[in-house]
């Protein structure tokens, strides 16, 4: 779909927050190796999805950050997300296209927030 997820396990689940498509900050924790231009302490903007992915029926609820422009790949990295915005909340859409439209506009959204927020707000 053109928007590869990487898949968060939850350290401590109370902190994952209600479902829906959220705009943060994405880093790798202490110690992993670098994934190209993104190492621990380097934050990326993310578009982070919670939920169980109504529109694929899903049952699990699941995290996955989307982090923009990156192409890297994120498998098996300890990473850690701050989330400052909801984007909107989660919906279940009748096709693929719908989603892809909606994830098209949360990333207009998320470039928005990076024009208005160009770094995570705690090293500004
Ligand atoms: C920015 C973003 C927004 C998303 N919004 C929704 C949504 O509203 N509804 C939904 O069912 N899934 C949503 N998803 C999750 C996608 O369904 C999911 O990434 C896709 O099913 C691929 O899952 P997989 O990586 O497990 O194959 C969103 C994902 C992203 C990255």
């Amino acid at each position: 779909m053109g928007y590869p997820t990487a898949n968060i396990a939850a350290e401590d689940e109370s902190r994952i927050p209600d479902d829906g498509v959220y705009f943060g900050w994405f880093t790798l924790a202490d110690g992993d190796p670098p994934r190209g231009s993104l190492h621990a302490g380097t934050w990326l903007p993310a578009l982070v999805s919670v939920g169980k992915n109504p529109t694929f029926d899903g049952r699990e609820r699941t995290v996955e950050a989307y982090v923009l422009d990156f192409d890297e790949d994120l498998y098996g990295a300890h990473a850690i997300t701050e989330l400052t915005h909801l984007v909107r909340t989660q919906e279940q859409f009748n096709s693929i296209d719908e989603l892809i439209v909606a994830m098209d506009g949360d990333k207009a959204a998320a470039r928005t927030l990076m024009s208005q927020y160009p770094g995570r707000p705690q090293d500004s």
